[in-house]
């Protein structure tokens, strides 16, 4: 899409938006690369979908995220309320402050409402991990996924087979980049401060080998049968290794107060250096999260994902990922496989810390960008709310 407006020459007003968890992980990195582009004045959103001190304010200030120029405290709800509720708010800020596009992360529920609203004010739409397909209808996600990259105008991919459930689906290729993975690029910025963390001594974990566990996904934690039948499983090899187990907001509300959970040790959830330095240093990481069986494959750590698919094939192709199901018999068979054989993996291409920068790159050549600011744009002042 060439830019031919006579505003050629300011830079484009780039509306990023971060709503939950991973999120930030991902929109860190490129916010740090897209200030030094003169291409590009950013202008960062939070929707508010995840809040509070642990969900969010920890991993701004962990991942020296600058303070949202917006902030429109959504809060929780159900997918209804929370979509319409963050659109009914994007769409007022989007029309005061009409970006040249919007570019939105991940397959929350902000990312859809994001774009459903952008791409009505005919805003055009950038997806930032997009194309990757579990073919789950029943997750939530899968279907944020597919309708986002519906509506979506560049489409920028992590993984191969995110580039090829793209074209199946009949995007042309001139609007697919691959550039690779942002959530690598943070933990690469970030790996050396995080390994600084003193949060094995908080924990008192010594040299003895420890395993991690995070559950947050509505199939695995809302379902008391499911649950218990996980944690069955998890109690099980935590006779045979202590696991740590940092508690989603979600998963705590599932969770018996007065229960015993053989050697799990139940947390209060984790700022983004706390848990990238129990990653680094576990030796086992048992998961449903999306994320995580990306950071571990980069890691190089065994992951076992509780589900019975995913949306990230290259975990499991090239990285260190095992699908190990849900029921407690597959999850414990993956487990044994898992210590008698203990694989190797290697890292997908292009999950190497420098994504940010082809994002910025690609971003830059489908605008038809690359021009020098305005001192009118430079002075324009950032309302902040
Ligand atoms: C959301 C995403 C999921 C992502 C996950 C990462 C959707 C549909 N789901 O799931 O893809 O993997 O974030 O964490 O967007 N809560 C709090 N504090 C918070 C946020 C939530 O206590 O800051 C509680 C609330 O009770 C809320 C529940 O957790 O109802 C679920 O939060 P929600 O944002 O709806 O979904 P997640 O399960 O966090």
């Amino acid at each position: 899409m060439k830019n031919t407006s006579p505003d050629f020459h300011r830079p484009m007003k780039l509306m990023c938006v971060v709503g939950a968890r991973p999120n930030f992980m991902k929109m860190a990195p490129l916010i740090a690369r897209l200030r030094l582009s003169r291409a590009f004045t950013p202008v960062l959103v939070h929707t508010g979908q995840h809040y509070g001190r642990e969900m969010s304010g920890q991993f701004f200030s962990d991942l020296q995220l600058p303070a949202p120029d917006f902030h429109l405290a959504v809060g929780s709800g159900s997918h209804a309320q929370q979509t319409a509720e963050i659109m009914l708010r994007v769409e007022q800020l989007m029309i005061e402050q009409r970006p040249g596009a919007v570019i939105v992360v991940g397959d929350v529920n902000s990312t859809v409402a994001c774009a459903l609203v952008a791409s009505k004010l005919q805003i055009p739409v950038v997806h930032v991990e997009a194309g990757l397909r579990s073919f789950d209808r029943s997750m939530p996600e899968e279907i944020n996924r597919i309708v986002t990259d519906a509506i979506s105008d560049l489409l920028l991919v992590t993984e191969e087979s995110g580039q090829r459930n793209l074209l199946r689906e009949g995007v042309p290729a001139t609007r697919i980049r691959l550039v690779g993975n942002l959530m690598i690029d943070c933990l690469h910025l970030h790996l050396d401060r995080a390994l600084r963390s003193d949060v094995m001594d908080r924990l008192g974990i010594g040299e003895e080998k420890f395993g991690l566990i995070t559950l947050h996904r509505p199939a695995n934690v809302d379902s008391p049968d499911q649950f218990q039948q996980l944690l069955e499983a998890l109690g099980t090899i935590s006779e045979e290794i202590p696991l740590y187990f940092p508690v989603h907001p979600r998963t705590r509300a599932a969770l018996d107060p007065a229960g015993s959970y053989a050697r799990i040790r139940l947390l209060e959830p984790l700022g983004y250096l706390d848990f990238l330095c129990l990653m680094a240093k576990s030796s086992l990481v048992l998961t449903d999260s999306g994320g995580i069986q990306e950071e571990t494959t980069a890691l190089g750590i065994p992951c076992l994902t509780l589900r019975d698919n995913t949306e990230r094939p290259s975990t499991i192709e090239q990285g260190t990922n095992i699908l190990a199901g849900t029921n407690k018999s597959t999850i414990l068979h993956a487990w044994r496989e898992l210590r008698e054989r203990p694989g190797s993996g290697r890292v997908p291409p292009y999950w190497d810390g420098n994504a940010a920068e082809r994002c910025v790159a690609a971003l830059e050549e489908y605008f038809g960008t690359g021009c020098l600011p305005s001192a009118e744009e430079r002075a324009s002042p950032t309302t902040f709310t």
